[in-house]
């Protein structure tokens, strides 16, 4: 496997931002098959599907643009698709990919049936998803010969391979891009049950003695994300050895999130002040995304692809025409008075970004 690339590095114990040491700890226990993989059920039986389909016909599996939060395993995914059809994958992200030449490098080393997997694809630059378009088409890239009035263009044939892209923001994909994409899969969060199942299937791997409970505990603090439950696992580790006598319990566990700022449903410090800047700074909301954001010291996008998924599944944020607004539930968990008829005014459209 080779691997290019770049990491965000965020100290965010519950972020889901991949971290080097997430790299190398998901590497030893990051399942190898589609029956090892817990969850995303209708993914994993869609998926088993297309792949058994493009191996009857002997063809190379579809493209397939995976969607969905940070830290749910689309990495993961496209090992087990590339090693199901028993062929190489080659892994980049979008923002390494700087030059056309470079794709094209990538693209004319490929071997038939390969899958490449551009992480951050929605990040690609412009001259270089036009290489892509007749890649993904037509198996063939146009490469430009030479410089001035002698410059030609020189068609290349490429094997048959199998593009597996991979977003956090599928709205940010050109409708070009998006197009070329046969096989279109959102990974949703996980609920908690899966995430024990996740948690314990890891502890065995490491041989971290945990008990159910103790799975459980970490599970409904993890964010329905995979990532951190397994960063949480390592972590509560630490306290397990050095204050009780190995074991994860849920003492031990509740003890090790408590002191790490992990509240009950999993929030951390950033959530919390999210949603307290919202209920104090804003009045409950409406307020704009942006706004909020330079309010915070935040970037939109990390509020959007790592607050925002989690505080909506939990019901503590709604998205409206005019804003982000804490709900009723946010108030009663962070403390505040509910008043009768608040947030009456606040249209809640799951889905729709106001800026
Ligand atoms: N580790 C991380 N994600 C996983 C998943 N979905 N199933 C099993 N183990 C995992």
């Amino acid at each position: 496997m080779i691997e290019t690339g770049d990491f965000s590095f965020d100290n965010r114990l519950v972020s889901a931002q991949e971290t080097e040491e997430d790299t190398s700890l998901e590497r030893g226990i990051r399942p190898l098959s589609l029956a090892e993989y817990i969850g995303q059920d209708k993914v994993k039986e869609n998926m088993a599907i297309y792949m058994e389909a493009a191996k009857r016909r002997e063809g190379a599996l579809d493209h397939v643009l995976l969607y969905g939060p940070p830290g749910l395993g689309k990495t993961t995914l496209s090992a087990i698709i590339a090693r199901e059809m028993g062929v190489n994958l080659r892994i980049t992200t979008g923002p390494a990919i700087e030059r056309p030449g470079d794709l094209a490098a990538i693209l004319t080393n490929l071997s038939p049936g390969d899958v490449l997997f551009i992480d951050e694809i929605h990040r690609l630059n412009r001259a270089v998803e036009e290489i892509l378009y007749p890649a993904l088409e037509d198996h063939a890239i146009d490469i430009i010969v030479g410089k001035g009035p002698s410059a030609r263009s020189l068609r290349v044939d490429l094997p048959e391979f199998t593009l597996v892209g991979a977003t956090t923001r599928a709205g940010q994909l050109s409708a070009p891009l998006r197009d070329r994409f046969g096989i279109v899969q959102r990974l949703e969060l996980y609920t908690p049950d899966q995430l024990c199942d996740i948690i314990r299937r890891s502890a065995q791997i490491l041989n971290i003695p945990c008990t159910a409970d103790g799975a459980y505990e970490l599970a409904k603090r993890s964010r329905g994300t995979p990532r951190i439950a397994n960063r949480l696992l390592k972590r509560v580790r630490d306290f397990a050895d050095v204050i009780g006598n190995g074991e994860i319990t849920q003492k031990i566990a509740n003890t090790a999130l408590t002191r790490l700022e992990i509240d009950q449903l999993g929030l951390d410090s950033n959530d919390r002040r999210m949603l307290h800047m919202i209920i104090k700074g804003y009045g409950g909301g409406p307020v704009g995304l942006e706004t909020l954001a330079a309010a915070l010291g935040e970037e939109a996008v990390t509020l959007e692809d790592v607050c925002e998924p989690f505080l909506m599944q939990l019901g503590f944020l709604s998205r409206t025409p005019r804003g982000r607004c804490a709900t009723q539930l946010a108030y009663q968990h962070l403390g505040y008075p509910v008043t009768p008829g608040q947030n009456e005014n606040q249209l809640s459209l799951p889905n729709t970004a106001e800026d």
